[in-house]
């Protein structure tokens, strides 16, 4: 970490649960996850719902191997793909080099450490990553995302977010886990569990007021089980 920053200051690079750092994990993420995701057809429906022009700048906060980068960079002027884990970020280098992008800029850097040293960015989109950090984190993570955007730019966060009010959260984990199983395979209903237990998914109204606290309006907010999508305005 940055001996900028303070000693106290969440070590964000000390991945909780999936260990992503691992080089192995990065390189088999696209496989098991496009068993389920369509990752060109999801980020089209980003793209559609930011609905800004070619002249854009946006920031993909933990890019990963570039799920949404690699096809947002045909539809914006420049995506910065950010990361902590150099093993995932390197799949997405490697994938923009060889479609020929030269406008996605991959960089090492996370929630809590990043820093953007260009213009303020017309929208961040940041897709299930917000969960690898503590509640008291995502509020700072979530300011600072603010401080990089425009004033009435544009966040979009995807993330596992838990509902508070139902009768038996136990059995949706159970039946959530199950869906995983069946939909991806047996690895990833054990990532499944893992997230569970030892990531740091919370409660709905939690996320919310998070948001509006970091100083955005919550423009929609949509779930679907555990699924939240989350687009919000800066101001
Ligand atoms: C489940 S993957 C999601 C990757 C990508 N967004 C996608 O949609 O496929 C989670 C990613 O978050 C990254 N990550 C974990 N903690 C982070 C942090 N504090 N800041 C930025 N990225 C982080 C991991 O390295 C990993 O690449």
């Amino acid at each position: 970490m940055n001996t900028k920053h303070p000693n106290w200051l969440y070590n964000e690079m000390k991945t909780v649960g999936v260990d992503y750092l691992c080089t192995d994990e990065a390189q088999r993420y696209d496989e098991m996850h496009q068993r389920f995701r369509d990752y060109e057809e999801i980020s089209r429906s980003i793209i559609d719902s930011l609905g800004i022009g070619p002249e854009s700048t946006v920031i993909d906060i933990g890019a990963g191997t570039g799920a949404f980068a690699i096809a947002a960079a045909k539809y914006y002027k420049y995506v910065y793909a950010v990361d902590i884990s150099e093993a995932m970020i390197d799949q997405c280098r490697q994938k923009a080099n060889a479609a020929g992008l030269d406008n996605v800029i991959c960089q090492v850097g996370g929630f809590l450490t990043y820093e953007h040293d260009s213009d303020p960015v017309d929208a961040i989109i940041s897709l299930i990553v917000l969960h690898h950090l503590p509640d008291f984190w995502k509020l700072e993570a979530l300011k600072r995302i603010a401080g990089m955007l425009k004033s009435g730019g544009q966040f979009l966060l995807f993330d596992i977010v838990l509902p508070s009010e139902t009768s038996d959260l136990g059995t949706q984990i159970d039946d959530w886990i199950k869906t995983i199983g069946k939909l991806a395979g047996p690895e990833l209903a054990a990532e499944a569990e893992i997230h569970i237990r030892d990531e740091y998914s919370t409660y709905d109204w939690i996320m919310e007021g998070l948001l509006v606290r970091a100083g955005f309006t919550i423009d929609s907010a949509e779930y679907n089980e555990f699924n939240a999508t989350y687009i919000c305005i800066k101001g």
